[in-house]
């Protein structure tokens, strides 16, 4: 048993009982022996690069170029997006994809390049391929932003799939980014990040690695342009990235490098290129646009583990509405089921559910729901039945249900990668929305078995419908989650489809922001889980997954007063703003750390509450755009190596600039700011970027600065839509968008859009339409306009 397997099964133990440690003991053995006999013993193999090239012939957006052991298709899409896929691999079937494979680029071309290589051409890049199968993706001008090294597989004597490992060049100033939800980052340091989904089995800090959300996504900044690339392949793989070194001008230049192996699927890349705001445009172009949260999901979440009872939920409602404390929505978790199955309600303690859940609704607080994926095996229990008969459940190499241990018990799973099943579990909501529930918590959907050994998932021989192809779970395994926010998805949209559904899911894979956004998981509390529990929003949003959080105070044991309400301060300005905790952690609520802490955090959740209108502007420009409401610092300026760099302070949407307090007792930060005139928003002084500054940032508050020029609607007073203006920097203009919620439906609400420029000393804000410049409807505060 190696010290992870025993802190899981000490964590199953601790938590149910000592049956579901001995459970944990028996479900490793059975996997182990599950796959021993499910797998193909791993015998000799033979490698194979692709060879000297044959030839070619054009085709849609590029061609095919032959070499003597493989063959590579090229093709530009319309957007620029760029296919290219070894040994016959093309775009589909993909989980990544929103759709079908968009539309080539009928100007791009196929041509011989120097050396007997080929290259495609088209508008925004050009792809070299040389003569033994390297891959360069240059920039309309020849800069090379990355090359691909004639890829190497290993295949099987007997036959079967072929692993592979691609190594990659990248500009020696380039940095990494992304690969899903790294507690390490944002910025990837050399080291190996591992594909696999993976619940870590305990409270996680900024070593843990991998976690719940893993994506073959690399986002790349260097000097030269940004660019994305993504290996669609679903398997088990790891990256092992080295970032180069710059000789400025008196040493040599080393390139960064990347190395991917995977364990199998298809061997082709995606590649975006262009500023970061391109990149994420066309990339959720091509893998989905980010559902749009419905507005009180952007307000302020209260969860717990272990409410215990329906008194405790209405005791914690009672305690903000008497302090005057904001609140928009009350998670419910595991323990409301009855002993722990999916969609039930435990009688006894929350006896009427659907009447609390309207009381909340009436006060303005929606109710969410956890949604496990793990059904108790057991005979009598109706889902259980009703799953078995539907064959819903996944299944190993002799036909048997694969049997794991969840909170229930033993517990069997759904195929998720069946249609079928997925239509059959979307219905299930039906039961949670008749309990009063408006929201969906995806959980353990790894998916986790809890296992006192070894991996805490399905064994790698379980079988998956994979949507018709048939696999099994080494294949699977990735999508479980993606795939189970689908049906979530589906199923909702299929039950109300008059109303936006609002879900997130702990695990998924590129694509899952079609469905819903995520939260950060178990983040350790202390002072680098709240670093990483950043890190996790800032990558994710890189790979199109704008909306993410993490649980405020971390999720083990008590914070301190100072870090929760630090914690509390930056995720004000997440996404996801929620407090949570596990069953045995301290107290969460703002107040329970004193009154000072109170106050502090009363101040953030006003402000919150204030920016609402910009946070609905943010949740619209995402799906509209693929832009994340939060951003690194160098969104706007990706040449800038020293905001590459910075970490600790974010971009929410093009207005703000979040400097949080990361460090304990820490009352001052230093932000690097990007070009340009930002004011801080309490005391209105002006900074001038490029530069550093240091920011005072005392416990009552941290840093946000507003851009000069800025157009933020903010809810005013009287709960309107308002316009707050930072006056442009002399002789500048500023200019801004505001998407107006339209409720929780589908009806596309309008842009607004702003100007702000000085006109004879003064800041005149108007508003742009089609029929010409108008002064805007709304009210208007014109700020930074220095001393009086
Ligand atoms: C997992 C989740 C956590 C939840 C707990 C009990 O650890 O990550 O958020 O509270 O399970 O359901």
């Amino acid at each position: 048993m190696d010290g992870r397997g025993l802190v899981r099964s000490v964590k199953a133990v601790g938590v149910v009982g000592a049956a579901q440690g001995v459970r944990a003991v028996r479900a490793a053995w059975r996997r182990r022996r599950t796959d021993a006999a499910g797998l193909p013993a791993r015998g000799a193999e033979r490698a194979r690069v692709p060879g000297p090239v044959t030839g070619a012939d054009p085709g849609p957006g590029g061609g095919v170029i032959h070499f003597e052991r493989s063959e590579l298709q090229v093709m530009v899409t319309a957007a620029g997006a760029v296919f290219w896929g070894w040994d016959g691999a093309g775009p589909e079937p993909s989980y990544a994809l929103a759709g079908r494979c968009p539309e080539p680029d009928a100007r791009a071309v196929l041509e011989p390049d120097k050396d007997g290589g080929w290259r495609v051409v088209a508008e925004r890049v050009t792809v070299a391929v040389s003569r033994h199968g390297a891959v360069e993706v240059r920039t309309p001008g020849g800069v090379v932003l990355r090359r691909d090294l004639p890829p190497r597989w290993w295949e099987p004597l007997e036959g079967g799939g072929a692993r592979w490992v691609q190594r990659s060049e990248v500009a020696a100033d380039a940095r990494f980014f992304g690969l899903g939800g790294r507690a390490s980052g944002p910025r990837l340091r050399d080291g190996t990040y591992r594909l696999w989904n993976t619940d870590p089995g305990r409270a996680f800090g900024p070593a843990e690695d991998p976690l719940y959300i893993t994506m073959p996504v690399q986002m790349v900044v260097a000097d030269a342009g940004t660019h994305l690339a993504f290996h669609d392949s679903t398997w088990d793989g790891t990256v092992v990235l080295h970032e180069g070194e710059d000789g400025a001008g008196s040493g040599h230049d080393r390139a960064g490098s990347c190395e991917l192996r995977m364990a199998g699927g298809p061997l082709r890349c995606w590649v975006v290129v262009g500023s970061p705001a391109r990149v994420l445009h066309v990339w959720t172009l091509l893998t989905g646009a980010p559902a749009v949260p419905p507005a009180w999901a952007l307000g302020h979440h209260h969860a717990r583990w272990g409410f215990g009872s329906e008194q405790e939920v209405r005791r914690i409602v009672a305690g903000y509405k008497e302090r005057g404390l904001p609140l928009d929505a009350v998670h419910l978790d595991i323990d409301h089921y009855d002993g722990h199955r999916v969609f039930t309600v435990d009688q006894e303690r929350f006896p009427t559910l659907p009447a609390l859940a309207e009381e909340l609704r009436r006060d303005g607080i929606r109710l969410v729901s956890i949604v496990d994926p793990a059904v108790k095996a057991e005979p009598g229990n109706a889902l259980y039945d009703a799953g078995t008969a539907a064959d819903a459940f996944v299944r190993d190499a002799s036909e048997r249900p694969v049997l794991g241990v969840v909170w229930p018990g033993d517990a069997v799973y759904p195929d998720f990668t069946d249609p079928r099943v997925r239509e059959w579990w979307g219905g299930l909501y039906e039961e949670r929305l008749r309990q009063g529930f408006a929201g969906f918590w995806h959980d353990m959907n790894e998916p986790v078995s809890f296992a006192a050994f070894g991996e805490a998932t399905l064994p790698r021989s379980a079988r998956h419908a994979l949507d018709g192809r048939g696999g099994d779970h080494r294949e699977a395994h990735n999508v479980y989650g993606l795939c189970m926010a689908r049906a979530g998805y589906e199923g909702l949209r299929a039950l109300r489809p008059q109303e936006r559904p609002f879900l997130f899911s702990r695990s998924g894979w590129v694509g899952m922001q079609r469905y819903g956004g995520t939260w950060s998981g178990d983040v350790a509390t202390g002072w680098p889980g709240l670093r990483a529990s950043l890190s996790l929003v800032l990558g994710l949003g890189l790979c199109g997954v704008p909306y993410s959080g993490p649980d405020v105070g971390g999720f083990d044991g008590s914070p301190s007063p100072e870090l929760y309400l630090r914690w509390f301060q930056l995720a004000a300005y997440l996404p996801l703003f929620r407090t949570h905790a596990a069953l045995r952690a301290g107290r969460r609520e703002p107040w329970e750390f004193g009154a000072e802490v109170l106050e502090h955090a009363r101040v953030a959740l006003a402000e919150r509450r204030r920016l609402l209108p910009y946070f609905v502007t943010l949740a619209h420009l995402a799906r509209r755009t693929g832009a994340p409401y939060v951003r690194p610092l160098w969104w706007g300026a990706p040449e800038d190596r020293a905001l590459r760099n910075c970490e600790d302070a974010f971009l929410l949407g093009d207005c703000l600039l979040v400097a949080p307090v990361l460090e304990r007792g820490a009352e001052r930060v230093a932000v690097r700011l990007p070009h340009g005139r930002w004011y801080d928003t309490v005391t209105e002084e002006a900074y001038e970027g490029p530069g550093q500054v240091l920011l005072e940032a005392p416990l009552s508050r941290i840093p946000v600065l507003a851009r000069a020029g800025a157009v933020l609607p903010v809810r005013g007073d009287d709960g309107g839509l308002e316009l707050e203006v930072w006056a442009p920097a002399p002789g500048r203009k500023g200019r801004g968008l505001v998407v107006a919620d339209a409720g929780d439906g589908w009806e596309e609400p309008e842009s607004e859009r702003y100007t702000a420029r000085w006109k004879r000393g003064r800041v005149v804000v108007e508003r742009e339409g089609d029929a010409g410049r108008s002064e805007p409807s709304r009210p208007v505060r014109v700020r930074g306009l220095g001393p009086a």
